[in-house]
Protein backbone atom coordinates (compact mmCIF):
# COMPACT_ATOMS: atom_id res chain seq x y z
CA UNK A 1 0.00 0.00 0.00
CA UNK A 2 3.25 2.21 0.96
CA UNK A 3 3.84 1.94 -3.10
CA UNK A 4 0.83 2.56 -4.40
CA UNK A 5 0.78 5.85 -2.10
CA UNK A 6 3.85 6.77 -4.26
CA UNK A 7 2.72 6.00 -7.54
CA UNK A 8 0.13 8.52 -7.48
CA UNK A 9 -1.08 9.19 -10.95
CA UNK A 10 0.02 12.67 -10.88
CA UNK A 11 3.60 11.95 -9.91
CA UNK A 12 3.23 9.38 -12.70
CA UNK A 13 2.73 11.99 -15.27
CA UNK A 14 5.78 13.81 -13.76
CA UNK A 15 7.86 11.43 -14.43
CA UNK A 16 6.41 10.43 -17.87
CA UNK A 17 6.78 14.16 -18.79
CA UNK A 18 10.38 14.56 -17.47
CA UNK A 19 11.34 11.19 -19.49
CA UNK A 20 9.41 12.92 -22.77
CA UNK A 21 11.29 15.87 -22.35
CA UNK A 22 14.76 14.52 -21.84
CA UNK A 23 14.28 12.58 -24.93
CA UNK A 24 13.37 15.29 -27.12
CA UNK A 25 16.64 17.51 -25.90
CA UNK A 26 18.67 14.49 -26.77
CA UNK A 27 16.54 14.11 -30.24
CA UNK A 28 17.35 17.85 -30.45
CA UNK A 29 21.02 17.11 -29.30
CA UNK A 30 21.75 14.77 -31.99
CA UNK A 31 20.23 16.88 -34.88
CA UNK A 32 22.37 19.38 -34.06
CA UNK A 33 25.27 17.20 -34.04
CA UNK A 34 24.67 15.50 -37.08
CA UNK A 35 24.13 18.96 -38.67
CA UNK A 36 27.32 19.99 -37.37
CA UNK A 37 29.58 17.37 -38.71
CA UNK A 38 27.54 17.62 -41.99
CA UNK A 39 29.27 21.21 -42.01
CA UNK A 40 32.79 19.74 -40.91
CA UNK A 41 33.03 17.28 -43.53
CA UNK A 42 31.55 19.65 -45.91
CA UNK A 43 34.82 22.30 -44.82
CA UNK A 44 37.25 19.59 -44.81
CA UNK A 45 36.10 19.08 -48.44
CA UNK A 46 37.46 22.57 -49.22
CA UNK A 47 40.14 22.24 -47.45
CA UNK A 48 41.36 18.78 -49.31
CA UNK A 49 39.98 20.85 -52.63
CA UNK A 50 42.34 23.81 -51.79
CA UNK A 51 45.72 21.64 -50.88
CA UNK A 52 45.15 19.60 -54.20
CA UNK A 53 44.71 22.85 -56.21
CA UNK A 54 47.28 24.54 -54.73
CA UNK A 55 49.73 20.89 -55.15
CA UNK A 56 48.86 21.46 -58.97
CA UNK A 57 49.29 25.07 -59.14
CA UNK A 58 52.69 24.27 -57.50
CA UNK A 59 53.28 21.64 -60.09
CA UNK A 60 52.45 24.55 -62.99
CA UNK A 61 55.05 26.90 -61.14
CA UNK A 62 57.47 24.26 -61.51
CA UNK A 63 56.72 23.53 -64.78
CA UNK A 64 56.61 26.95 -66.34
CA UNK A 65 59.96 27.97 -64.13
CA UNK A 66 61.74 24.79 -65.88
CA UNK A 67 60.30 26.26 -68.92
CA UNK A 68 61.34 29.89 -68.49
CA UNK A 69 64.96 28.84 -67.59
CA UNK A 70 64.80 26.80 -71.11
CA UNK A 71 63.69 29.39 -73.02
CA UNK A 72 66.64 31.30 -71.55
CA UNK A 73 68.68 28.93 -72.46
CA UNK A 74 67.55 28.65 -76.13
CA UNK A 75 67.91 33.06 -75.78
CA UNK A 76 71.56 32.60 -74.85
CA UNK A 77 72.77 29.99 -77.42
CA UNK A 78 70.92 32.36 -80.24
CA UNK A 79 73.01 35.68 -79.23
CA UNK A 80 75.99 33.32 -78.31
CA UNK A 81 76.21 32.08 -81.73
CA UNK A 82 74.83 35.89 -83.16
CA UNK A 83 74.26 34.19 -86.74
CA UNK A 84 70.61 33.66 -88.20
CA UNK A 85 69.93 30.21 -88.42
CA UNK A 86 69.68 27.94 -91.61
CA UNK A 87 66.97 25.68 -92.26
CA UNK A 88 67.44 23.77 -95.52
CA UNK A 89 64.63 24.20 -98.11
CA UNK A 90 63.45 27.26 -97.14
CA UNK A 91 63.53 29.82 -99.59
CA UNK A 92 66.62 32.14 -98.99
CA UNK A 93 65.98 35.90 -98.76
CA UNK A 94 68.16 37.99 -100.55
CA UNK A 95 68.51 41.24 -99.07
CA UNK A 96 70.02 43.93 -100.80
CA UNK A 97 71.04 47.45 -98.47
CA UNK A 98 73.13 49.79 -100.70
CA UNK A 99 75.04 51.84 -97.48
CA UNK A 100 77.91 54.75 -97.75
CA UNK A 101 80.49 55.98 -94.64
CA UNK A 102 78.96 58.51 -92.38
CA UNK A 103 78.96 58.65 -88.55
CA UNK A 104 75.90 56.54 -88.10
CA UNK A 105 77.00 54.10 -90.17
CA UNK A 106 77.52 51.47 -87.53
CA UNK A 107 75.30 52.28 -85.59
CA UNK A 108 72.43 51.60 -88.10
CA UNK A 109 74.36 48.25 -89.30
CA UNK A 110 74.48 46.75 -85.78
CA UNK A 111 70.93 47.76 -85.26
CA UNK A 112 69.73 46.22 -88.84
CA UNK A 113 72.05 43.09 -88.19
CA UNK A 114 70.50 42.29 -84.78
CA UNK A 115 66.88 42.62 -86.82
CA UNK A 116 68.70 39.84 -89.20
CA UNK A 117 70.11 37.85 -86.93
CA UNK A 118 66.52 36.54 -85.93
CA UNK A 119 65.66 36.02 -89.79
CA UNK A 120 66.46 32.31 -91.37
CA UNK A 121 67.64 31.61 -94.24
CA UNK A 122 69.15 34.94 -95.42
CA UNK A 123 72.02 36.46 -97.74
CA UNK A 124 72.88 39.93 -97.13
CA UNK A 125 74.37 41.61 -99.81
CA UNK A 126 75.70 45.01 -98.63
CA UNK A 127 76.97 47.58 -101.34
CA UNK A 128 78.83 50.76 -99.96
CA UNK A 129 78.85 53.90 -102.41
CA UNK A 130 82.95 54.34 -102.71
CA UNK A 131 85.77 53.52 -104.49
CA UNK A 132 86.69 50.89 -102.68
CA UNK A 133 85.59 48.53 -99.38
CA UNK A 134 86.18 49.74 -96.12
CA UNK A 135 87.62 48.16 -93.51
CA UNK A 136 84.92 49.11 -91.04
CA UNK A 137 82.30 47.90 -92.83
CA UNK A 138 84.28 44.68 -94.28
CA UNK A 139 84.89 44.18 -90.35
CA UNK A 140 81.73 44.50 -89.34
CA UNK A 141 80.32 41.91 -92.18
CA UNK A 142 82.60 39.54 -91.14
CA UNK A 143 81.66 39.36 -87.41
CA UNK A 144 77.87 38.81 -88.32
CA UNK A 145 78.60 35.60 -89.02
CA UNK A 146 75.76 35.78 -91.71
CA UNK A 147 76.06 34.54 -95.24
CA UNK A 148 76.90 37.99 -97.01
CA UNK A 149 78.28 39.41 -100.04
CA UNK A 150 80.51 42.74 -99.65
CA UNK A 151 80.69 45.41 -102.58
CA UNK A 152 81.61 48.41 -103.52
CA UNK A 153 80.24 51.10 -106.21
CA UNK A 154 80.79 54.73 -106.24
CA UNK A 155 78.14 57.26 -106.99
CA UNK A 156 79.58 59.90 -109.98
CA UNK A 157 80.10 63.09 -108.30
CA UNK A 158 77.00 64.53 -110.32
CA UNK A 159 74.53 62.34 -109.00
CA UNK A 160 75.40 62.64 -105.38
CA UNK A 161 73.68 64.70 -102.91
CA UNK A 162 75.32 67.44 -101.82
CA UNK A 163 75.39 67.56 -97.82
CA UNK A 164 72.36 70.18 -97.99
CA UNK A 165 70.48 68.78 -100.96
CA UNK A 166 66.72 67.72 -99.71
CA UNK A 167 67.15 63.81 -99.29
CA UNK A 168 64.88 63.26 -102.34
CA UNK A 169 66.60 66.16 -104.51
CA UNK A 170 68.46 62.98 -105.81
CA UNK A 171 68.25 59.15 -105.96
CA UNK A 172 69.94 57.17 -103.62
CA UNK A 173 71.15 53.78 -103.82
CA UNK A 174 70.97 53.78 -107.67
CA UNK A 175 74.40 51.98 -108.79
CA UNK A 176 74.83 49.82 -105.47
CA UNK A 177 71.41 48.21 -105.89
CA UNK A 178 72.23 47.15 -109.65
CA UNK A 179 75.26 45.93 -108.64
CA UNK A 180 73.64 43.96 -105.89
CA UNK A 181 71.10 42.89 -109.01
CA UNK A 182 73.86 41.93 -110.98
CA UNK A 183 75.16 39.94 -107.90
CA UNK A 184 72.30 37.98 -107.77
CA UNK A 185 72.17 37.73 -111.32
CA UNK A 186 75.36 35.42 -111.89
CA UNK A 187 75.56 33.76 -108.36
CA UNK A 188 71.90 32.42 -108.03
CA UNK A 189 70.29 29.81 -110.24
CA UNK A 190 66.43 29.27 -110.33
CA UNK A 191 66.80 27.88 -106.60
CA UNK A 192 63.78 29.18 -104.68
CA UNK A 193 64.58 33.03 -103.11
CA UNK A 194 62.95 35.92 -102.70
CA UNK A 195 64.99 39.71 -103.29
CA UNK A 196 64.06 42.65 -100.21
CA UNK A 197 65.93 45.72 -100.61
CA UNK A 198 66.82 46.68 -96.99
CA UNK A 199 67.78 50.02 -96.11
CA UNK A 200 69.89 50.22 -93.22
CA UNK A 201 68.15 53.67 -91.34
CA UNK A 202 64.35 51.72 -91.48
CA UNK A 203 63.01 49.82 -88.88
CA UNK A 204 61.58 46.15 -89.69
CA UNK A 205 59.35 43.51 -87.78
CA UNK A 206 60.65 40.32 -87.63
CA UNK A 207 57.15 39.30 -89.05
CA UNK A 208 57.33 41.12 -92.33
CA UNK A 209 60.55 38.67 -93.67
CA UNK A 210 57.78 35.88 -93.22
CA UNK A 211 55.01 37.39 -94.88
CA UNK A 212 57.23 38.08 -97.89
CA UNK A 213 59.31 34.28 -97.62
CA UNK A 214 56.87 32.51 -100.29
CA UNK A 215 56.26 35.28 -102.42
CA UNK A 216 55.56 33.75 -105.95
CA UNK A 217 56.04 37.22 -108.19
CA UNK A 218 55.64 40.50 -105.99
CA UNK A 219 54.33 40.53 -102.36
CA UNK A 220 53.08 44.29 -101.33
CA UNK A 221 52.74 45.79 -97.91
CA UNK A 222 52.18 49.30 -96.40
CA UNK A 223 55.07 51.06 -95.00
CA UNK A 224 54.86 53.45 -92.19
CA UNK A 225 55.67 56.87 -91.41
CA UNK A 226 56.51 57.69 -95.43
CA UNK A 227 55.93 60.22 -98.44
CA UNK A 228 54.50 62.45 -95.45
CA UNK A 229 52.08 60.63 -94.34
CA UNK A 230 51.35 58.25 -91.15
CA UNK A 231 51.49 55.51 -93.59
CA UNK A 232 51.39 54.53 -97.77
CA UNK A 233 49.68 51.48 -98.93
CA UNK A 234 48.35 49.15 -101.65
CA UNK A 235 45.08 49.49 -101.84
CA UNK A 236 43.22 45.95 -101.20
CA UNK A 237 39.54 44.67 -102.67
CA UNK A 238 38.29 41.44 -102.40
CA UNK A 239 42.07 40.30 -102.45
CA UNK A 240 43.73 42.38 -104.76
CA UNK A 241 45.43 45.29 -105.01
CA UNK A 242 43.05 48.05 -107.09
CA UNK A 243 44.95 51.07 -106.16
CA UNK A 244 47.41 52.42 -103.92
CA UNK A 245 47.12 55.09 -100.99
CA UNK A 246 50.06 57.70 -101.63
CA UNK A 247 50.05 61.34 -101.77
CA UNK A 248 52.97 62.12 -104.32
CA UNK A 249 52.04 61.44 -107.89
CA UNK A 250 49.67 58.29 -106.83
CA UNK A 251 49.45 57.74 -110.88
CA UNK A 252 52.96 56.42 -110.62
CA UNK A 253 52.72 52.79 -112.17
CA UNK A 254 53.99 51.22 -108.90
CA UNK A 255 53.95 54.34 -106.47
CA UNK A 256 55.12 53.12 -103.78
CA UNK A 257 58.38 52.81 -100.85
CA UNK A 258 61.27 50.54 -101.64
CA UNK A 259 60.27 49.08 -98.56
CA UNK A 260 57.02 48.23 -99.63
CA UNK A 261 57.70 44.99 -101.68
CA UNK A 262 59.72 41.64 -102.20
CA UNK A 263 60.50 39.85 -105.89
CA UNK A 264 60.80 36.02 -106.35
CA UNK A 265 64.53 35.31 -107.68
CA UNK A 266 63.20 33.82 -110.56
CA UNK A 267 61.52 37.22 -111.74
CA UNK A 268 65.22 38.42 -111.22
CA UNK A 269 66.59 35.97 -113.50
CA UNK A 270 63.62 36.65 -116.29
CA UNK A 271 64.29 39.95 -116.66
CA UNK A 272 67.88 40.68 -117.04
CA UNK A 273 67.18 44.09 -117.87
CA UNK A 274 65.19 44.94 -115.19
CA UNK A 275 67.07 47.93 -112.73
CA UNK A 276 67.14 51.27 -111.68
CA UNK A 277 68.35 53.98 -113.35
CA UNK A 278 69.97 57.57 -112.60
CA UNK A 279 68.01 59.29 -115.91
CA UNK A 280 64.51 58.87 -114.47
CA UNK A 281 62.25 61.10 -113.22
CA UNK A 282 61.76 61.64 -109.50
CA UNK A 283 59.85 58.97 -107.55
CA UNK A 284 59.82 56.54 -110.71
CA UNK A 285 62.78 53.98 -109.34
CA UNK A 286 60.66 51.73 -107.89
CA UNK A 287 57.92 51.95 -110.64
CA UNK A 288 60.97 51.54 -113.31
CA UNK A 289 62.34 48.12 -111.82
CA UNK A 290 58.91 46.76 -111.38
CA UNK A 291 57.85 47.57 -114.87
CA UNK A 292 61.21 46.40 -115.63
CA UNK A 293 59.96 42.52 -114.26
CA UNK A 294 56.91 42.79 -116.39
CA UNK A 295 55.00 43.05 -113.33
CA UNK A 296 51.21 44.13 -113.55
CA UNK A 297 48.84 45.23 -110.92
CA UNK A 298 47.19 41.76 -111.09
CA UNK A 299 50.69 39.86 -109.96
CA UNK A 300 50.61 41.77 -106.87
CA UNK A 301 50.19 39.84 -104.02
CA UNK A 302 48.69 41.68 -100.79
CA UNK A 303 50.80 40.73 -97.46
CA UNK A 304 50.87 41.97 -93.62
CA UNK A 305 46.71 40.67 -93.33
CA UNK A 306 45.56 41.90 -96.88
CA UNK A 307 47.80 45.35 -96.71
CA UNK A 308 46.01 46.53 -93.04
CA UNK A 309 49.40 46.09 -90.82
CA UNK A 310 52.74 48.31 -91.18
CA UNK A 311 54.94 46.32 -90.46
CA UNK A 312 57.86 48.13 -91.60
CA UNK A 313 58.61 52.25 -90.86
CA UNK A 314 60.66 54.76 -92.83
CA UNK A 315 62.41 55.85 -89.67
CA UNK A 316 65.21 58.40 -90.37
CA UNK A 317 68.49 58.77 -88.08
CA UNK A 318 68.91 62.70 -87.60
CA UNK A 319 72.64 64.08 -88.67
CA UNK A 320 74.66 64.17 -85.69
CA UNK A 321 76.68 66.88 -84.65
CA UNK A 322 80.24 66.58 -83.92
CA UNK A 323 80.76 70.21 -83.00
CA UNK A 324 82.78 69.88 -79.65
CA UNK A 325 85.22 67.95 -80.92
CA UNK A 326 87.13 70.90 -82.32
CA UNK A 327 86.22 72.78 -78.87
CA UNK A 328 87.77 70.02 -76.83
CA UNK A 329 91.06 70.60 -78.49
CA UNK A 330 90.89 74.11 -77.83
CA UNK A 331 89.71 74.32 -74.65
CA UNK A 332 91.38 71.02 -72.91
CA UNK A 333 93.61 70.20 -75.17
CA UNK A 334 92.30 66.93 -75.65
CA UNK A 335 90.85 64.80 -79.12
CA UNK A 336 88.83 61.63 -79.30
CA UNK A 337 91.29 58.65 -80.29
CA UNK A 338 91.04 57.85 -84.43
CA UNK A 339 91.45 54.63 -83.43
CA UNK A 340 88.70 54.06 -81.73
CA UNK A 341 85.95 52.74 -84.63
CA UNK A 342 82.30 54.48 -83.60
C1 LIG B 1 75.00 29.84 -95.59
O1 LIG B 1 74.47 29.17 -96.74
C2 LIG B 1 74.72 27.77 -96.80
C3 LIG B 1 74.05 27.24 -98.01
O2 LIG B 1 74.39 27.97 -99.15
C4 LIG B 1 74.20 27.08 -95.54
O3 LIG B 1 74.54 25.73 -95.55
C5 LIG B 1 74.77 27.74 -94.31
O4 LIG B 1 74.22 27.15 -93.16
C6 LIG B 1 74.46 29.23 -94.34
N1 LIG B 1 75.02 29.86 -93.14
C7 LIG B 1 74.37 30.78 -92.46
C8 LIG B 1 75.08 31.34 -91.30
O5 LIG B 1 73.26 31.16 -92.75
Amino acid sequence: MQLRRVCTPSRFLFWCVVAMAFFVVLMIYDTFRECESEELRATKRLLDNYHEQNQELKNDQFILKKKLKEAEQQLSSLSSDGKSKWVPGLPVIYLITPTYTRMEQKAELTRLSQTLMHVKNIHWIVIEDADAKTNLVARFLKQTGFNYTHLNVATPAHFKLASNDPSWLKPRGVLQRNAGLAWLRSNTKKQPGVLFFVDDDNTYSLRLFEEMRFTKKVSVWPVGIVGYLRYETPIVTDGKVTGWFTYFKPTRPFPMDMAGFAVNLALIHSHPGAGFSNEVERGYQESTFLTGLGVTLDDLEPKANMCSEVLVWHTRTEKSSLRNEEKMWKKYGLQSDPNIEV
